[in-house]
């Protein structure tokens, strides 16, 4: 069978730091409250000008890089995101153009924290389907940009970033043994649009800014997502115990904490970023995959287990043999 392999991984972080201490400078919070509930110790904000399309561009340059693929080779861009550079075009037509990619074809997903596992999960079935063979798929984000700044029960949470995957098709044998996804769980709940939402959008005539029942979202995050995992498990009649990473949506580390604890897995086993790089939507997942990279604990044959929750609700999970 045809599986999906990831070739490489890219990320770019807007250089400027807003630390816990400033962000106190600028709502009513303490170091101590963030770092108590979220694990958050700074966030990186994009500059005056600088937009989605331009971390994501960063971002999937270093991926082709990371990737020895090159931009001709590409069939299908997808990019994640909340917080296109426009209402049209596709922010991933800005990146189709920007990368010198004349053929092939780009679009936008939009399914918030979830995008980029759903991403994922849509690329894959793109190259099991043999409408692609190579596709580069990115989470890009500036939600610094649809933050209400006055509001401290929400900016403090969130940042912008980007981060890129290049997923090939290989020939492999069918089993748990192959390199690539292995499997892919993808939900969502339109019921719960209140729990987490952007009040505005163009057809309201408004870019809108952020709201979000924090308790209500936390709940429902830690059972979502065990039930995600549960599901890409039981697909591959994997256990806990042979995931070798794990790479959750990076939104709170008590979240990120309670779910491992849930699921059975190793504390060890978990990659958290979210002290440096906060909430960064879409982009989180593949962020944190660029560290894990970079440090050399994700290496060629482990397991990697993805998995996002986020507005909607959306949720997901995907099994890779890296
Ligand atoms: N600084 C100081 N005090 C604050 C702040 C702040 N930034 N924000 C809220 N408070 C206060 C509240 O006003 C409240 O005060 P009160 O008791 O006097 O009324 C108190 O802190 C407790 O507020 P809660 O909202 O109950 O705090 P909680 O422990 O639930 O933590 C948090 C809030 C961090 C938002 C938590 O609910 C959470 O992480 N939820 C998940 C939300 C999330 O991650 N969303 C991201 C998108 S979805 C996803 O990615 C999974």
């Amino acid at each position: 069978m045809i599986r999906s392999v990831v070739k490489g991984v890219g990320a770019y972080l807007p250089e400027r730091i807003i630390t816990n201490a400033e962000m106190a400078t600028l709502v009513d919070t303490s170091d101590e409250w963030i770092t108590a509930r979220t694990g958050i110790a700074q966030r990186h904000v994009a500059a005056d000008g600088e937009l989605t399309s331009d971390l994501a561009i960063a971002a999937s340059r270093a991926a082709l890089a990371n990737s020895n693929v090159h931009v001709d080779d590409i069939d299908l861009i997808i990019l994640a995101t909340a917080t296109p550079d426009d209402t049209f075009p596709a922010t991933a037509t800005v990146v189709q153009a920007a990368l010198g990619m004349e053929r092939g074809f780009a679009f936008d997903m939009q399914a918030v924290c979830s995008g980029f596992v759903y991403a994922v999960s849509t690329a894959d079935n793109f190259i099991k389907a043999g409408q692609a063979k190579t596709v580069l798929v990115i989470g890009a984000e500036t939600f610094s940009r649809i933050l209400d700044w006055e509001d401290r029960t929400t900016a403090v949470l969130f940042g912008d970033g980007a981060g890129a995957l290049v997923l090939q098709a290989e020939e492999s044998e069918g089993t748990n043994q192959d390199r690539g996804i292995l499997t892919c769980h993808l939900h969502s709940d339109g019921r719960y649009r209140e729990k987490l939402y952007v009040d505005g959008g163009p057809s309201r005539g408004s870019v809108g800014h952020l709201r979000m029942e924090g308790r209500e979202v936390f709940r429902h995050a830690v059972v979502n997502i065990a039930e995600a995992i549960d599901e890409a498990l039981e697909a591959t009649g994997l256990e806990a115990k042979d995931i070798d990473w794990f790479v959750p949506h990076q939104a709170n580390k008590r979240i990120l904490d309670a779910t491992a604890k849930r699921i059975g897995l190793r504390p060890e086993s978990v990659v958290v970023t979210v002290g440096e790089h906060a909430n960064t939507s879409a982009a989180s997942v593949p962020l944190a995959l660029d560290v894990a990279l970079r440090d050399g604990r994700i290496k060629q044959g482990d397991m990697v287990l993805l998995e996002a929750m986020g507005g909607g609700f959306t949720w997901g999970s995907a099994l890779i043999r890296w």
